[in-house]
């Protein structure tokens, strides 16, 4: 059986995006679907942001095929985990929760793994510097998952 884990931020061009190139890059495409959405919609048909493609591209990943689109209910029924990068986007979700096991597939990236932050930061305003961050935070949170999928 294939799982599917859903990333999800707020405008799916900086943060989520680049959470479902890390985590696909990290298991097998046969065993675990990763794909991402937003929250907003601003972007939807967008590409990701330049500055995450970057960063991306620095430690050898392609996210640049990438479409951002918007979150929907029907993401509770296609999705196994949904993992938000901040509690603002687990609000937005939780919100469109139809019953408790929608809700209980919603969790922080940051509750796998063990940094001190506890959300992944907006980089949308930020710097270069905080996409890097960002790089690593939602890396370690994966590498988290792996370890505890059992495949
Ligand atoms: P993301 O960052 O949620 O990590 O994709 C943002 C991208 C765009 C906007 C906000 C956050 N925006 O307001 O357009």
């Amino acid at each position: 059986m294939q799982i599917k884990v859903l990333m999800v931020c707020l405008g799916n061009i900086c943060r989520s995006p680049l959470a479902e190139g890390i985590l696909q890059s990290k298991v097998d495409p046969d065993k675990v679907l990763v794909d991402s959405a937003g929250t907003g919609s601003w972007h939807v048909g967008n590409p990701p942001d330049p500055r995450s493609t970057a960063v991306a591209r620095k430690y050898g990943l392609d996210i640049g095929f990438q479409r951002c689109r918007q979150f929907t209910v029907a993401d509770f029924d296609q999705f196994d985990m949904i993992y938000v990068m901040d509690q603002s986007n687990y609000n937005n979700v939780v919100q469109k929760a139809r019953d408790p096991s929608d809700s209980a597939k919603v969790k922080l990236l940051l509750s796998e793994g063990n940094t001190i932050e506890t959300e992944v930061p907006d980089p949308y305003y930020n710097s270069e510097d905080g996409f890097e961050l960002v790089y690593h935070l939602i890396d370690q949170a994966c590498e988290a998952i792996v370890t505890n999928l059992t495949l």
